[in-house]
């Protein structure tokens, strides 16, 4: 039997997004959360209308800082620049949810094969992943860099069934970006969608194979 195959989402799912911004509120001050949840919104949206355009290829490092910009204008005013890099070097070292690597760990030992694919550049996964302690653990770490456009792009999820040469259905795609599994189940993937807050469900026609509330509650693969 073909080993299962579990390709992860990075940004929001394995990686605490707004672990950057958490270290350093202090500084940021009352507006802090505003301003993490803005630089997020806002990096995302830069991958979606870019990507709608077709509009050249930058890639997320480029995007994230773009976005960080924006977020602070909104709130904060600019950045102070010492502030604004250790905010970014910060985002190339988030934390890692305390459920992902006993979850990466227990399929890995069951024979699993795992993989990332993400909007991350190659270069900002590989400094997550070693900030994480998580290397070695991943057969293959797949960026959107290969094929130039982002996530929900459908050619992005190709990258998974071709590095792994298995129909979407045998693949299970874990994402706590609801818009990315429902990206990834219009695919054919078996979809989780990691729901660690409890928020409502959206996109009735794109849904979900199975919702959790973290990645410890993954269904344990058989001895
Ligand atoms: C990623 C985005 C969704 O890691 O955060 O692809």
């Amino acid at each position: 039997m073909a080993m299962p195959v579990y390709v992860f989402d990075a940004y929001g799912t394995l990686f605490d997004v707004h672990a950057a911004v958490a270290r350093h509120s202090d500084e940021i001050g009352p507006q802090a959360a505003r301003l993490s949840e803005l630089w997020r919104m806002k990096q995302l949206e830069y991958t979606w209308v870019r990507s709608l355009a077709e509009a050249p290829y930058i890639d997320f490092r480029e995007l994230t800082a773009q976005a960080l910009d924006t977020a602070a204008a909104l709130t904060t005013g600019p950045l102070a620049s010492e502030l604004r890099a250790q905010l970014l070097g910060a985002y190339d070292r988030l934390d890692a949810y305390a459920d992902a690597r006993p979850a990466l760990e227990a399929l890995k030992a069951k024979g699993a094969k795992l993989a990332i694919l993400s909007n991350g550049s190659p270069d900002m996964l590989a400094s997550a992943i070693g900030a994480a302690g998580f290397d070695g653990l991943f057969d293959a770490v797949l960026s959107v860099g290969a094929r130039k456009i982002f996530k929900t792009a459908p050619s992005v999820y190709t990258l998974a069934t071709e590095r792994f040469d298995a129909p979407p259905g045998a693949i299970s795609f874990q994402s706590s970006n609801r818009w990315d599994v429902g990206a990834a189940s219009l695919a054919g993937f078996r979809a989780v969608w990691i729901n660690r807050g409890g928020l409502p469900d959206e996109y009735p026609d794109m849904a979900p194979a199975l919702v959790l509330r973290g990645l410890d509650e993954l269904p344990r693969l058989p001895d």
